[in-house]
């Protein structure tokens, strides 16, 4: 069972309300790219904004933290209405009391691994976590090309998550389409976060019902 998590980063922020009404039946989460500038080179949103979503969708609002520091920020998400919230590894040296801290707010957690970053950051923390998230592009930016070389790594991810047992979602982030959600089902991700292939589209529902739809094909043995 396949999750679509349209991301707002590719919405129109000046008419966000409607934006999101006209995802709410076709998606199972809405992702919110948070970026300070400095552990990526871009500025978006916080909490305020997380606040206005809450009171107009009922979906699951996944936030995904490209901030430094972001131990310092979980009580102001949590407060906002978060349901989880993700933070980068390489922003989170050690992410122990961050998980914590969040799990004791009753949000759900996340690490999330840049396309340089190998599986074994995260490794150690596995037991820790309710989703983890694999970056197929760099971090900053919506609209970029998917980065094929990271499908070792999510079949990686996806083999010790099942080896173990464990009941962490497995999301993957950036390039994501048509074209390549079924490469990432296929290693084994089970939610899709989409931007410009949603919200970058006339028919922002349409769109992710096709790459639902795309993401159970599957994928032709090469030879
Ligand atoms: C990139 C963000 C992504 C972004 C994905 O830094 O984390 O969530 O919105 O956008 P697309 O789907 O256009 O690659
Ligand atoms: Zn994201």
């Amino acid at each position: 069972m396949v999750k679509i998590a349209p991301s707002i980063l590719s919405a129109d922020f000046a008419r966000l309300g409607a934006d999101v009404a006209a995802v709410e039946e076709a998606a199972d989460w809405l992702h919110v790219d948070v970026m300070d500038g400095h552990f990526v080179p871009n500025i978006t949103i916080g909490p305020p904004v997380v606040a206005s979503l809450r009171r107009v969708t009922s979906l699951p609002l996944d936030c995904h933290l490209m901030i430094s520091d972001p131990a310092r920020y979980v009580d102001d998400f949590a407060d906002a209405g978060a349901d989880s919230l993700s933070v980068q590894i390489e922003a989170a040296p050690d992410p122990v009391p961050t998980l914590a801290r969040i799990r004791e707010r009753g949000l759900a957690c996340g690490l999330v691994l840049n396309p340089a970053t190998p599986f074994a950051a995260v490794e150690p923390y596995l037991e820790d976590l309710d989703l983890l998230l694999v970056m197929t592009v760099q971090p900053g930016f919506g609209g970029q090309s998917f980065r094929h070389d990271v499908l070792p790594k999510i079949e990686e991810a996806a083999g010790v998550l099942a080896r173990r047992g464990l009941p962490v979602h497995l999301e993957v982030d950036g390039g994501i389409d048509t074209e390549t959600a079924p490469l990432v089902v296929d290693a084994g991700a089970d939610v899709l976060v989409a931007g410009s292939a949603v919200f970058g589209r006339s028919d922002p529902a349409r769109a992710a019902d096709a790459i639902r739809a795309a993401a159970r094909t599957r994928v032709p043995l090469t030879t």
